[in-house]
């Protein structure tokens, strides 16, 4: 993020392809950032320029142009409220974001669930009744909420679900169809892949929709529609609880679709809305597991890499577990399907390869109990995590017993988000701006 404030003289600017925000203050100050989080409590009003604006700004006026005529900047009133940039006592913003995520869940699910029913607003479902196939496309924590996505998309509203890595589909040629809803996930909605791809979709006519945490970014100004996550602003470059949000959206537009089109049951709607309404109560969790998992932690700070593996949505779980501690730990993770360990990877297992079992009891508990087991029989480390005690494991969290797949989902993501932060802050990194990373990225 970048601000400034100008000093006496001119500034010129002109605005292609990264965002750019101009924001005033009460005092005829003028202001350049890349995003508003960068501007709250220190400007008052903002405009987002589009591509080819450009402009020159001194210390009390701003003129901006596009296509060689002058264009009149409609400012909106920035939220007022700092407290996002306070820790509020925790020692990083990524541990407060965690502990939040009860509360910001709650505010995903407001007003979003009425008469039994979901009712995400500017939805309407009945409008996506030709859609025969959904297309997700997104990068990092944001891709991970897709692949979780796609399985509610195929199992609850019964539309074929693709899912694509924004710089991958950008290059690759893709064939579209025009009964394809293209939907791009991300938190800051500045992310240059992500817009792209955006951008080759609009072109080739899908219907697009944005899930993403930031209003009048450039993702929610250009998608025909928008579902805003309402995740608060989120400083931890590693994403907490923005994935939480987004797991939360997609969901419900899932549950919403398949209302529309009658593809689940009475019964299972009343099911799947009770599980999402659970999902605070999940994520309010007490300091009990984070000091158990601090002293745990200290058995995984050497070895020659970590194995994340679960089945199902456990599987982009386990992939966003990796992520999250090689992004602050610096240490080599990978996240992989349980069932794919025996093809290839399963060779390296050995005394200093740590396994990361994810073993909820509501999906293919005996399966992934057979992949971990194969494991354990190469001498691999295993931390078990599941309600099910497992004999084999040489670390064990326990969780609860749940009668939905989510509410276990939910309760093992925040145990991979506090073993990757344990284990971060025992390697003396620093948590809220790990090396070489960036909150958004707006370049290629
Ligand atoms: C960066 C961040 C990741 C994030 C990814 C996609 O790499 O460090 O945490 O998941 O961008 O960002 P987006 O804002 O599009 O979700």
């Amino acid at each position: 993020l970048l601000i400034t404030k100008l000093e006496p003289g001119k500034i010129f600017f002109a605005k292609n392809a990264a965002p750019l925000i101009v924001a005033k203050d009460a005092n005829g100050g003028i202001f350049f950032a890349s995003s508003d989080a960068a501007l709250i409590g220190v400007a008052d009003e903002a405009a987002y320029l589009d591509d080819g604006a450009y402009g020159v700004a001194g210390t009390d006026e701003i003129k901006i142009f596009a296509n060689g005529k002058d264009i009149n900047l409609s400012f909106s009133k920035l939220a007022k409220d700092k407290s996002y940039a306070q820790k509020e006592g925790y020692k990083f913003f990524m541990e407060k974001e965690i502990y939040e995520q009860s509360a910001v869940v709650a505010e995903t699910l407001m007003g979003r669930i009425k008469d039994g029913e979901v009712s995400l607003e500017k939805i309407d479902a009945q409008a996506l009744e030709d859609v025969d196939e959904v297309i997700f496309c997104a990068c990092g924590t944001s891709y991970h909420a897709a692949l979780a996505a796609s399985y509610f998309f195929e199992r609850l509203a019964k539309i074929r679900a693709k899912v694509e890595i924004a710089s991958e589909f950008r290059y690759r040629e893709p064939l579209l169809n025009k009964n394809s809803l293209f939907i791009v996930i991300s938190q800051s909605g500045e992310t240059a892949d992500t817009l792209e791809a955006l951008k080759i979709a609009k072109n080739a006519r899908l219907k697009t929709l944005a899930v993403c945490n930031v209003d009048n970014s450039s993702i929610v100004r250009l998608a025909d529609a928008t579902v805003l996550t309402r995740a608060g602003i989120e400083k931890g470059v590693a994403s907490t609880k923005a994935f939480a949000t987004q797991v939360v959206t997609l969901w419900m537009l899932a549950l919403q679709i398949a209302q529309a089109k009658a593809s689940i049951s009475k019964e299972e709607l009343k099911s799947e809305i009770a599980a999402l309404l659970h999902v605070p109560q999940i994520l309010n969790i007490s300091k009990e597991p984070q000091e158990r998992i601090r002293r745990l932690a200290k058995h995984y700070l050497h070895g020659h890499g970590f194995f994340f593996i679960g089945r199902d949505i456990f599987y982009p779980l386990a992939l966003e577990g990796a992520l999250k501690l090689k992004e602050i730990s610096y240490l080599h993770a990978e996240g992989y399907p349980a069932g794919e360990m025996k093809h290839g990877p399963i060779a390296l297992a050995d005394e200093r390869l740590f396994t990361i079992a994810l073993m909820p009891q509501t999906v293919l508990y005996e399966k992934t109990k057979s992949n971990v087991e194969e494991l354990a029989a190469r001498d691999a480390y295993i931390l078990a995590i599941s309600p099910e005690e497992f004999e084999l494991s040489d670390d064990f969290i326990k969780t609860s017993k749940q009668a939905h797949p989510m509410s276990e989902f939910f309760e093992m993501m925040i145990i991979l988000q506090l073993f990757a932060l344990e284990i971060a802050v025992r390697l003396g990194n620093d948590v809220d701006m790990p090396r070489n990373l960036a909150k958004s990225v707006t370049v290629e």
